[in-house]
């Protein structure tokens, strides 16, 4: 079987990878020239763990390719993984204008049998408007077949989770699609869950939904313990004991970010509004997210008073420890409101700053970023951990003491322990604890 990837972007080029290492015959290919050339000499676009040398083994290997060609690639395909991004739109649904575009490019290079799989994260019911694009434009009478087969790796550990995956879900409507895509996940055979395509779509965005949920939930009694002598990290080890709740995604905080639960989320309600159904409940989680912003704030100026002309040092800019994506990291949101309130800012991040930078400049004395995190902390009236990178934890709270204006730490995402904090000296608020 001959396995074309289209779209190499985060998804694409974990995908293209991770299949080739179980030993396919993978092409990759993307609209971003840049991306193939990158990938043709073994280097990976994004920073991802273990990609580059899974990416170099396998080109050696001659079974993973990359083409600029995407009708081509179309041509000489089987199954074709369909990787393309679906941004949220104003609305909040997924703009699904790639995926129409692939469909119809599908449609005309349609030179025999193919099984067209759709990896992207899209909105239940797609796989109909994909088959109906698909037959408008085809030119002969060749089959084809579509399928789901949602991701489900998180960033930061893809490479791991490709290789590792509690399932895989299968949405098919034929056997013979069926046993395509057996046979290429043959690895996993214990592990494959075959559906529905509807139901492939939908256990996506309901996966990633729930664990939005459940953080947004975990951060709502975070406020409640801050009102009583409740400590949320107790309240989350008691409920995750429960096996029916688990102990994962209990970590109150500034909230979630990322490229997938906001907008998951809203894709959700948006189809749910589309299909008559009350959504109030998912609206509740994005905007239980979204006021973790102005809680954050509120502790800042409990500490500060007034924000303007302070300067507040940001630790951690990425939307989670790990990865130098800082899509909807709720560091940005932040970062608006201090200089929104008049404040200035030194930013530090070990791997994201750049990135940051592209969306809020550096432009001293306002906005300034650092090397180090001491560096950030030199002369601030406050600092402000934001995402839980390992090296905070280990961060001299002496020497940081030292260098402050004024000792003030809060932290977002309980990294430290609030009794020693106290002992050096340092005012310290943190998520649901005293
Ligand atoms: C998420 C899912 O975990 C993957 O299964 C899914 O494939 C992926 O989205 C996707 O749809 O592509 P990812 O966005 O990489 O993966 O990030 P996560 O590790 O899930 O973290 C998401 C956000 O939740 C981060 O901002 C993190 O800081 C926050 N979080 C996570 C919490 O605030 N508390 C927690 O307890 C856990």
């Amino acid at each position: 079987m001959q396995i074309g990837i289209i779209g190499t972007g985060y998804v694409g080029l974990v995908t293209a990878v991770g299949l080739a290492e179980l030993g396919h015959e993978v092409t990759g290919t993307d609209i971003v020239a840049d991306k193939i050339d990158k990938a043709s000499q073994g280097i990976a676009h994004i920073y991802e763990p273990g990609l580059e040398d899974l990416l170099k083994k396998n080109l050696q290997r001659g079974n993973l390719r990359f083409d600029h060609d995407l009708d081509k690639t179309i041509q000489s395909s089987d199954v074709l993984f369909v990787c393309v991004s679906t941004p949220q739109r104003e609305d909040g649904s997924a703009d699904m204008t790639y995926v129409e575009g692939v469909s119809r490019r599908i449609a005309e290079n349609l030179n025999k049998y193919k099984l067209v799989v759709e990896k992207s994260t899209v909105p239940v019911r797609t796989s109909t408007w994909v088959k109906k694009t698909i037959d408008l434009y085809k030119k002969g009478d060749v089959e084809f077949d579509v399928a789901s087969n949602p991701e489900f790796l998180r960033e930061g550990s893809a490479i791991h989770d490709f290789m590792h995956p509690d399932r895989i879900v299968v949405g098919v409507e034929t056997e013979r699609a069926r046993d395509m895509l057996v046979e290429i996940y043959q690895a996993y055979e214990d592990r494959i869950l075959v559906t529905n395509i509807d139901t492939a779509e939908l256990i996506k965005h309901a996966s990633n939904s729930f664990l939005a949920m459940k953080i947004s939930f975990i951060n709502l009694l975070a406020d409640l313990c801050e009102r009583t002598e409740a400590e949320i990290e107790s309240v989350a080890r008691g409920m995750g004991l429960d096996e029916r709740i688990g102990s994962q995604f209990l970590k109150a905080g500034v909230g979630y970010g990322g490229s997938c639960f906001p907008k998951d989320v809203r894709a959700l309600i948006k189809i749910g509004e589309d299909l008559g159904v009350n959504m109030d409940l998912l609206r509740d989680v994005d905007k239980i997210n979204l006021d973790r912003i102005a809680i954050v704030l509120e502790k800042l100026k409990k500490a500060l008073w007034i924000l303007k002309d302070k300067k507040i040092a940001v630790l951690g800019l990425a939307f989670k420890p790990e990865t130098d994506d800082i899509r909807n990291a709720p560091s940005i949101a932040i970062i608006q409101a201090l200089l929104g309130e008049g404040a200035c800012v030194t930013l530090y991040d070990p791997q994201a700053a750049e990135n940051i930078k592209a969306v809020i400049p550096e432009n001293p004395p306002s906005v300034v970023y650092t090397r180090t995190a001491l560096e950030a902390l030199k002369g601030a009236n406050a600092a402000l951990l934001v995402t839980e990178w390992d090296e905070f934890k280990t961060l001299d709270l002496k020497k940081a003491h030292e260098i402050m204006d004024n000792p003030i730490l809060i932290d977002g995402r309980n990294v430290f322990s609030p009794k020693k904090v106290r002992e050096l000296g340092i005012e310290y608020a943190s998520v649901g604890r005293k």
